[in-house]
């Protein structure tokens, strides 16, 4: 088989690099190192001066009969061709919210509406629990959760368990893309069918996978799809896709004012529109990235498609540093996929414990010396639950981003073993 320039793309670090000024800040005469892409990665200085250019020079509310309100129209219509190419659908099954959680939320309460006693939705033990309390809420309604067991071991999910528990009776299966405690990649096209097969429809948290890897709804067929571009290297915002059929057809509780026509009804009140202009500053960022990592591209989607393909190589080779430089550190146990083989499989967002030290304990000397990680649960409640690590202070997670380097993570792995 030939080689793609795709599966060659390498990541040119000093060209990212110069495109994040966060990235050359120091802590304590030490540079900081940024391992909390999964809780939120660095922008790119093109998406901070959209933000400010639209500040100064549209600001504006929608639909007014005058320049700068126009200009907002503008703005919000190339975002949402933006994201529409990020993930590989048409622009009016594009809708954008604060985040991914208040979306959810709005989400179960239309989904809601046609749902009752009887009705089950499928959730699981790897998911945030912006993927999870949403759907529980409909308990009230007298609909049934089901929830899918994981593999201990490498904490992948129980795929014998998760097509047992869609039944006829399933309405919808809310599964997450990626897990951003542990890292898992599920095999979202596979649960799809799942859910197809008995009529269900299905919610994919594209959250912790985007940063990652390029997302085609078209071709996971999936119902709809939720991501977070402050996890993307954009603003605080979140992004829902929907089939257009199923935006046209549930209800949402909106007000009158607002238009029926989709995706707008999806949007309530005055959006952040200065964001939405760093939104697609940041999808271009990441189609440059794809540009210069194989010059032949021809569309935005083809960059896109091209820079996760230098991401993945990137991201991969730091992954492999990254864990068998932790597997040889006394006491360290890593929860997730560990076997090099298996790497496609997981995104490089590591949790671990180390015998005789708190997360907590750990996140702090790190801090201390630059290296910003997470401790604690990220909202993954029912996986630090499950794992009975939540009382004992979840994991640290180190989350790497196509930013970092190998010098960074040696640098990490150095601190790690001084430190315990
Ligand atoms: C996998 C996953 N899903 C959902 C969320 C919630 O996203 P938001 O902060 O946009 O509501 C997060 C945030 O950390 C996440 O990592």
């Amino acid at each position: 088989m030939p080689i793609t320039e795709q599966e060659t793309a390498v990541i040119d670090s000093a060209w990212v690099r110069a495109q994040f000024p966060s990235l050359s800040q120091t802590v304590n005469g030490q540079p900081a190192v940024f391992l909390d892409g999964p809780g939120g990665t660095q922008v790119p200085q093109r998406v901070i001066d959209a933000i400010a250019s639209y500040l100064r020079n549209n600001n504006a509310n929608t639909c007014g009969a005058y320049a700068t309100s126009r200009n907002t129209d503008a703005t919000i219509a190339a975002a949402r061709a933006a994201m529409a190419d990020f993930m590989g659908c048409d622009a009016d099954e594009v809708a954008f919210g604060p985040n991914m959680t208040t979306l959810t939320f709005a989400m179960s309460r239309a989904i809601g509406r046609e749902l009752s006693t009887g009705d089950e939705i499928v959730l699981t033990h790897l998911d945030h629990d912006a993927n999870v309390s949403p759907w529980r809420a409909l308990e009230e309604r007298g609909v049934t959760i089901r929830m899918v067991e994981i593999h201990e071991e490498d904490c992948t999910l129980d795929m014998e368990d998760l097509a047992s528990k869609i039944t006829a009776r399933t309405r919808l299966v809310a599964v997450g893309y990626a897990s951003n405690a542990v890292g898992t990649i599920n095999d979202v096209k596979e649960i799809v069918r799942l859910a197809h097969l008995q009529g269900a429809m299905a919610y994919i948290d594209a959250v912790h996978y985007a940063p990652h890897g390029a997302i085609d709804v078209r071709a996971l067929d999936c119902d709809f799809l939720v991501c977070s571009t402050y996890k993307f290297f954009g603003p605080h915002m979140g992004v829902l896709y929907g089939k257009r059929e199923h935006l046209q057809r549930l209800q949402p509780y909106k007000v009158r004012a607002n238009t029926n026509a989709i995706p707008n009804r999806w949007e309530w009140g005055t959006l952040n529109h200065e964001c939405i202009a760093g939104i697609s500053a940041c999808v271009e960022y990441l189609a440059d990235l794809g540009r210069h990592a194989s010059p032949s591209v021809g569309t935005r989607r083809a960059a896109l498609l091209a820079a996760f393909g230098a991401i993945h190589n990137h991201e991969q080779a730091l992954l492999r540093m990254l864990i068998s430089g932790l597997l040889a550190i006394p006491g360290l146990k890593l929860y997730g996929i560990a076997e090099v083989r298996q790497f496609d499989r997981r995104c490089p967002t590591v949790a671990v414990r180390i015998k005789g030290h708190s997360p907590l304990e750990l996140a702090t000397k790190l801090g201390e010396r630059g290296f910003f990680t997470w401790d604690g649960n990220y909202y993954a409640l029912n996986l630090t639950e499950r794992l009975d690590v939540e009382k004992d202070g979840g994991f640290l997670r180190i989350g790497l981003a196509h930013y970092n380097t190998a010098e960074e993570v040696e640098s990490l792995l150095s601190a790690l073993r001084s430190i315990v």
